[in-house]
């Protein structure tokens, strides 16, 4: 199995150093001459293109896309001339439909969106794939060559890729969002960095603990720390107040995900 990386900036970079590390055969076609130079210093034995017609075609199984919307258009106009019947395509550009690539794309390809977080560098992402009519081979294949970064939920309908490119794509940056407003709380409290670091840390590891526990609940995990008339039970006041803290989140996810529809519609 052979796959063809076109695109090697933040995630790109990712998938690259996971097929490494995992020893699965990759070439990179990156337009970048800077880039090119520097994957080819590193990695020395990765073949590095940027011009398409450099590329050995016929020993390519999977090509993955992983460049911005923007340019998405263009990097098919490249390689439609390349493609055959036999390429399995997998987009990871959120919003682009794959309707939208198969109208741009001249060969009956099977076309794939995958959707994983910057996880997968560590096999932690859960990642989104959706395909039309694909049939259990291709599907079988999908799982074993791209579960080792984590796990594979399969859309059952295209559009629930933009919710979860919303929540999980972006689930990363959320994450140390929130961490980073109790980072510099508790700094506020005269603490310094390296300590808020080490707690916080901490904090992190008995959560994921208890949430591996069997029969994991979160109410009774909260009801646990939050004894009555405790001093818990006084913050979760203000943060469930009139619900405003889940409408908030509500509302980031569905902005993101609106994000994604808006993508779509523009680049067809
Ligand atoms: N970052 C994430 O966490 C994440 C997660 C899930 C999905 N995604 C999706 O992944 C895609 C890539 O995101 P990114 O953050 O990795 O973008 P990025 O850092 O901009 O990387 C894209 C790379 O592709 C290169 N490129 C552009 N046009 C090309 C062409 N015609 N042929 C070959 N290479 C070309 C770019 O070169 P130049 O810089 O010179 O233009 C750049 O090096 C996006 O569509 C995004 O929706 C990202």
């Amino acid at each position: 199995m052979t796959s063809l990386l076109i695109g090697c900036g933040n995630l790109g970079r990712i998938i690259l150093e996971g097929f490494r590390k995992k020893k699965k055969k990759i070439l990179v076609l990156e337009k970048n001459i800077k880039v090119c130079k520097d994957i080819k210093k590193k990695f020395s034995t990765v073949e590095c293109f940027s011009d398409p017609k450099k590329v050995n075609w016929i020993k390519v199984n999977y090509i993955m896309i992983c460049v911005k919307p923007n340019d998405s258009k263009k990097v098919v106009s490249e390689i439609k001339n390349y493609c055959n019947k036999k390429h399995v395509i997998l987009s990871f550009i959120a919003g682009l439909k794959i309707k939208t690539i198969s109208k741009w794309i001249v060969s009956k390809n099977s076309i794939l969106r995958i959707m994983p977080n910057i996880f997968i560098s560590s096999n932690n992402s859960s990642t989104a794939v959706y395909g039309k009519n694909l049939n259990t081979n291709i599907k079988n294949k999908i799982v074993r060559d791209f579960s080792e970064f984590g796990e594979i939920v399969w859309m059952k309908k295209e559009d629930k890729i933009d919710f979860f490119t919303a929540m999980f794509g972006g689930g990363p940056a959320y994450f140390f969002y929130i961490l980073n407003c109790f980072n510099k709380i508790i700094k506020k409290n005269g603490f310094t960095e390296t300590q808020s670091l080490s707690a916080l840390k901490l904090l992190l590891e008995g959560v994921l603990e208890n949430i591996n526990k069997e029969n994991f609940k979160f109410s009774d995990s909260i009801q646990k720390v939050a004894s009555k008339g405790g001093t818990t039970e006084e913050g979760l006041k203000v943060l469930s107040k009139r619900n405003n803290l889940f409408m908030l989140f509500e509302k980031a996810i569905l902005s993101a995900e609106n994000k994604s529809k808006r993508i779509s519609k523009k680049i067809q």
